[in-house]
């Protein structure tokens, strides 16, 4: 008798239990043990992001845009990911081409990534700095003037004293970008009439 009752308990508990599964709800269902749920796994006509164990994929994956598949390449381009030559020294210039595209990009992350501390102009006077931050020098200083494209990329990558770095927020080719744009706010504050062509000087008189 006792054992009967034992068996039916434990199927009304399979049954409520394998009601927590498949039924139709907009909810996200509830997930006591997830294993198996979620996990790599490839499904047809699918573009592969996992190469397999132990080995390296091979070339140029700058167009690649999630972070997860970038770290699997062979960062072999090393002034591209860097800012470093081969002899360990900063690349004097940017290893990418400099276009209105590139700047836009570099406008764009900076305003968003940078100007919190270093203000929009680069001088310095960010929001968090006016509550407080320890404050940036002016990004147009003449020491900053002088430092290699790659050193700024480092800043960038590796922050410096008490600047935290950006690497895991800014993929490479926007951190390049943001040097493209900082260089452009250094030639801004250092501008004179002359560097405004001709028919638009009078405009900004
Ligand atoms: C949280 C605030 C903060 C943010 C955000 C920030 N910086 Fe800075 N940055 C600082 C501070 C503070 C310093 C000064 C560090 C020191 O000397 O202690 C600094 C210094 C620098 C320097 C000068 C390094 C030197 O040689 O003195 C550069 C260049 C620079 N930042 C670029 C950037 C760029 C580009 C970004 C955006 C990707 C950025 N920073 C984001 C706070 C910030």
């Amino acid at each position: 008798m006792m054992r009967n009752y034992i068996g039916l308990l434990g199927i009304s508990v399979l049954i409520v239990l394998s009601g927590c599964r498949g039924a139709r709800s907009e909810k996200t269902p509830f997930h006591l043990n997830p294993n198996f749920d979620w996990q790599p796994k490839f499904r047809a006509q699918m573009l592969t992001t996992l190469p397999p164990e132990g080995t390296v994929i091979w070339g140029n994956e700058h167009s690649f845009s999630s972070a997860k598949s970038r770290e699997h390449y062979l960062k072999e381009d090393t002034v591209f990911y860097s800012g470093k030559l081969e002899n360990g020294a900063f690349v004097s210039t940017i290893p990418v081409r400099v276009d209105a595209a590139l700047m836009t990009r570099g406008q764009e992350r900076f305003n968003i990534y940078c100007a919190a501390c270093h203000d929009q102009s680069g001088t310095g006077r960010g929001m968090v700095v006016q509550r407080g931050f320890a404050p940036p020098p002016n990004l147009g200083d003449e020491r900053l003037l002088t430092v290699q494209d790659g050193y700024l990329y480092d800043v960038i990558s590796n922050g410096i004293r008490n600047m935290p770095g950006y690497a895991k927020q800014i993929p490479e080719a926007d951190r390049w970008a943001i040097v493209a744009y900082v260089r452009a706010l250094q030639k801004v504050q250092h501008a004179t009439i002359e560097d405004v062509p001709e028919s638009s000087r009078k405009e900004i008189k």
